[in-house]
C-alpha cells in the first residue's frame, strides 16, 4: 500500500518527481555516511578523495585569474587556452594530435558523463555497463530513460578480471552504448591492453557507442597511465573518453572535467552544455591550464604516494585473519571482505557503531559488489594504520 502510494502521485495528490526519478537508487554510501555523523573520532575511508588540499601551483593560478578579473562566462566547451593546453597534454600522453574541436571542458567528470549521455541516449535505449561501478555511471542512463544491462567482472585467482567474450556477447545489435570505467571504482580492475582492440572493433561493426570513463587513468601502479582507447581509435569512431581534474590533480572540489568526442558531436555537446551549466567557471579553467602544463611532477608524486599506501594497506589487511583483500591495478581503492559477513551495508553500519571505522559498502556499486567493502587509501599513512588497527580489534571482539 505504502509502495503503491509512493509510485502513484495521483493517489496521494502530492507533488512528486516523475517515476524514473523516484525509481533512482539512493546512495548507499550516503546511507552509511549519514549514520556516521556525530560518531566521535570516526575514521572515514568511504569518500573517493585525498585528505590533502590541491597543490599550491594550481591554487595560485586560480587566485591570479581571480585577481585578473576572470569572472565571466566562457565558450560553452571551454576557453581556447584550456582546450589548447588539454590538446597538448593529451598529445603528450597518447602520442597523437587532438584537434580542439574534439575537446569539451565540463563541470567535472560526472557532468561529462551526463552530457554525452544526453547527446546519445533516447528513452528505452539499451546500455551495457561493466560492473561493479561507481553508481553514477549506471544511474545517469536511467535518468534519461535508458535501460542498463550489467556485465560483471569476475574474481579469478584472487584478481578481478573481465571476461571479454561475456562482454562482447552482451553487446547486441540493438545496444546503443557500452560504458566502461578503467581503472575501476570500486575494484581497481584495469582493462588489459589486448582487450581494447577486439572491443573497439565489435562496437565499430555494430555502430555502438563506447564511453570510457578514464578519471583514474593516471593513478596506476607500475606504469604512468592506464591502457586507453584513444591511441587506437579513429577521430570519427563512436568513442567518448570522459575525464576529470578531480583525482590526479587533487581537485575534487573544483568541479572540472573534460571529454574527447568525435568532432561531429561537438555542436550538439555545446548546446547541451549551454542548457545545463552554460560553461565551467573561467578562473577554474585558468587554474586547470597550470595543472596540465606544470602537473607531471605532482602526478608522479601522487602516484608514488598511492603505491606506498596501497602496499601498506594490503600488508595490514593481509595480516588480519578472516580478511580477504584484492590488490588493485589502479585507482585509489581496495576491496576487502570479512569471513562470514555477506551483507555489506549492514557490516558497514556495524563497523561505524562498533569500531568507529567508515568504509563504503560494496553493494553501493551494484549486486556484484555485495559482500565486499571499499576502502579509499588516498589518505595519510597514520590514518590507514589506525583504520587497520580498529578493524583488527573489532575482528578479535566479534
Ligand atoms: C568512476 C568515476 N567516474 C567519474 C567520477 C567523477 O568525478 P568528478 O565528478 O569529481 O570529476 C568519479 C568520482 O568518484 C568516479 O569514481
Amino acid at each position: 500500500m505504502a509502495d503503491d502510494a509512493r509510485f502513484n502521485p495521483m493517489i496521494l495528490d502530492m507533488p512528486m518527481a516523475r517515476l524514473r526519478a523516484q525509481a533512482l537508487g539512493a546512495s548507499k554510501i550516503r546511507e552509511v555516511a549519514n549514520r556516521g555523523y556525530g560518531v566521535q573520532g570516526l575514521r572515514r575511508f568511504w569518500v573517493g578523495e585525498s585528505d590533502e588540499v590541491t597543490p599550491p601551483f594550481i591554487r595560485d593560478a586560480a587566485m591570479r585569474a581571480l585577481e585578473a578579473g576572470r569572472t565571466f562566462y566562457t565558450h560553452n566547451r571551454g576557453t581556447a587556452e584550456l582546450r589548447g593546453a588539454l590538446g597538448a597534454y593529451l598529445s603528450r600522453l597518447h602520442g597523437q594530435t587532438f584537434d580542439p574541436d574534439r575537446l569539451s571542458i565540463t563541470s567535472a567528470g560526472i557532468q561529462a558523463l551526463m552530457i554525452v549521455m544526453q547527446a546519445i541516449l533516447d528513452p528505452g535505449d539499451r546500455v551495457v555497463a561493466v560492473t561493479p561501478v561507481w553508481p553514477n555511471c549506471t544511474e545517469a542512463p536511467q535518468i534519461l530513460g535508458a535501460d542498463v544491462v550489467r556485465v560483471g567482472i569476475d574474481r579469478r585467482d584472487g584478481r578481478w578480471t573481465l571476461d571479454l567474450d561475456k562482454l562482447i556477447e552482451a553487446i547486441t545489435p540493438d545496444t546503443r552504448l557500452v560504458l566502461l570505467n578503467s581503472p575501476n571504482n570500486p575494484s581497481g580492475w584495469t582493462l588489459a591492453p589486448d582487450q581494447r582492440q577486439p572491443l573497439l572493433d565489435h562496437c565499430r561493426r555494430l555502430g555502438v557507442w563506447l564511453i570510457s570513463d578514464d578519471v583514474y587513468e593516471r593513478l596506476t601502479f607500475g606504469t604512468d597511465r592506464a591502457p586507453s582507447f584513444l591511441p587506437l581509435a579513429d577521430p570519427q569512431d563512436r568513442l567518448v573518453s570522459t575525464n576529470s581534474f578531480s583525482k590526479a590533480w587533487r581537485m575534487t572540489g573544483w568541479r572540472l572535467g573534460w571529454m574527447v568526442a568525435p568532432a561531429s558531436l561537438e555542436a550538439d555537446l555545446a548546446k547541451l552544455l549551454e542548457y545545463n551549466t552554460s560553461c565551467a567557471p573561467d578562473f577554474v579553467q585558468s587554474a586547470a591550464i597550470a595543472a596540465l602544463e606544470q602537473g607531471e611532477p605532482f602526478i608522479a608524486q601522487v602516484r608514488e604516494g598511492l603505491v606506498a599506501r596501497r602496499a601498506r594497506l594490503m600488508a595490514g589487511l593481509s595480516a588480519l585473519s578472516g580478511v580477504e583483500a584484492t590488490a588493485p591495478d589502479g585507482g585509489m581503492y581496495v576491496m576487502l571482505r570479512v569471513e562470514g559477513e555477506t551483507d555489506s551495508l549492514d557490516l558497514a553500519k556495524r563497523l561505524i557503531d562498533e569500531a568507529a571505522l567508515g568504509l563504503a559498502p560494496g553493494s553501493a556499486f551494484g549486486p556484484e559488489g555485495e559482500g565486499w567493502l571499499r576502502w579509499c587509501f588516498a589518505v595519510s599513512e597514520p590514518a590507514l594504520d589506525e583504520g587497520v588497527e580498529r578493524l583488527g580489534k573489532w575482528l578479535r571482539r566479534r
